[in-house]
């Protein structure tokens, strides 16, 4: 198995261009679903999901045209199922459900199990596709749903679920009559891919607010879209300024996506300039204490706990980091811990006493942004930091090394 090697404690200055969204991609590939006809994607970010995504779509019976665009035809569907083994790889899988159900009637999804950060039920989901008119039975692990039509209905979120939501906007554009999802996610990942949607013939209100409306259409069109930047992969780079104190600027980037990431790295002694497609952080000579609790968007986003983490491993005093979100989403402290972090866990808080430094140590990635977590650490470490399984690390980061090299890490993949 591949290594990432790093040479840690030097600042890291210069630019870094940031790929395209992977949480933003997942869903508009599974919206290709929808309808028959040549779809055009741009600015795909090249990840080891998206490769699982494609895969799916192809056991589905679409086929492409790769480039940029990617073409993906999808007029020749002929299965309806997402097996046990490409939901297991990736969770996201059951994003295929909703399109499948409102397109054809019926699909057939692995359940997915537990995964690294938390339980992740689908029920939300599911109950959803009922309030829709959906079946759905529970079969050897598989939900098998199915349907004679699917009606508008009111359904309510009991809480704002990302992928979630997305399947319900999927189904709901091509039902007969009117759905209101409330309590619906807002994430900019929700509104991209409801703009596509609507680009493709759907009638949709209130996108980006927590209650979205959808009047249901008979018939949509091919997509013809440009995945905007990854937010997170944006907000990581701009913490690797705030751990290392150098000067990073990324380009191109929606400063609005990341306010609350913006907001907390100022308190914590980065100075920022927000350009109209880019955002440059400063590093300050001292990093300060903040205190953190991850919420839906636009709270501090979940999927920058762990990076932010690292970073006060390094603060002059005390930040309490708080995980609401998943209930098992700390699995970067012990790895932490191993390159000399003084973090204590009670429940869903952790307790981070900043040290003056971290020392580089052999360490283990645990799931995707807990990886991304130990890469920052490294950077600002002394000596050298080797981190295994970095196959997590390549289902959402484009490039890392070779970004992380231009700017001056020192930082090499080791193949296993
Ligand atoms: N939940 C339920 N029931 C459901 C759905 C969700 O109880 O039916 C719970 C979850 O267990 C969790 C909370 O609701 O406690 C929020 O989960 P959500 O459904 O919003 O998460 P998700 O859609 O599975 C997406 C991202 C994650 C990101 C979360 C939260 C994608 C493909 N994944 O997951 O991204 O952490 O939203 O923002 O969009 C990552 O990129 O590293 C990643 C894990």
């Amino acid at each position: 198995m591949d290594k990432i090697v790093i040479e840690g404690g030097r600042p890291l200055n210069g630019s870094v261009q940031i790929s395209g969204a992977k949480n933003a991609a997942l869903p508009l590939l599974a919206a290709t679903l929808l309808t028959g006809g040549a779809h055009r994607l741009r600015n795909i970010p090249l990840l080891r999901d998206i490769r699982t995504a494609k895969t799916l779509l192809y056991h589905l019976g679409a086929t492409f045209e790769e480039g940029d665009p990617l073409c993906i035809h999808t007029d020749n569907l002929d299965g309806f199922e997402a097996p046990y083994d490409l939901v297991k790889t990736m969770r996201a899988s059951v994003l295929v459900l909703g399109p499948l159900v409102a397109r054809f009637k019926r699909a057939r999804v692995s359940l997915p199990g537990g995964c690294a950060i938390g339980a992740r039920p689908i029920n939300l989901h599911l109950s959803g596709l009922q309030r829709l008119g959906v079946k759905i039975e529970l079969q050897h692990g598989y939900v098998e749903a199915s349907a004679d039509r699917l009606v508008g209905n009111h359904i309510y979120f009991d809480i704002p679920t990302v992928t979630g939501t997305a399947n319900l906007l999927m189904a709901a554009v091509l039902a007969e009559g009117q759905t209101v999802l409330e309590n619906a996610a807002r994430e900019p990942e929700e509104i991209e891919l409801a703009k596509c949607l609507t680009n493709m013939g759907a009638s949709i209100q209130g996108v980006g607010t927590s209650v979205i409306t959808i009047e249901g259409v008979s018939q949509l069109q091919p997509m013809d879209h440009t995945i905007m930047p990854d937010r997170i992969e944006a907000a990581t780079y701009l913490t690797a300024a705030g751990i290392t104190r150098g000067q990073i600027t990324v380009t191109p980037c929606i400063a609005e996506h990341l306010e609350a990431v913006i907001h907390k790295l100022e308190q914590a002694g980065v100075h920022f300039n927000i350009g109209e497609d880019s955002v440059q952080a400063i590093g300050g000579e001292v990093i300060r204490n903040v205190d953190i609790k991850t919420n839906p968007y636009p709270g501090f986003p979940t999927d920058m706990q762990a990076q932010i983490m690292a970073m006060m491993c390094l603060a002059d005093g005390e930040s309490i980091i708080t995980e609401k979100i998943f209930e098992n989403r700390f699995m970067h402290v012990s790895e932490l811990k191993r390159m000399g972090a003084d973090i204590s866990v009670e429940g869903n808080t952790a307790i981070v006493r900043g040290r003056s430094k971290l020392q580089g140590a052999p360490v283990m990635a645990t799931d995707l942004r807990a990886s991304a977590s130990l890469v920052l650490a490294g950077l600002a470490a002394k000596g050298i930091t080797e981190l295994s399984r970095v196959y997590h690390l390549d289902r959402g980061y484009t490039r890392l090394e070779e970004k992380l090299s231009g700017i001056g890490a020192k930082i090499e993949r080791v193949k296993g």
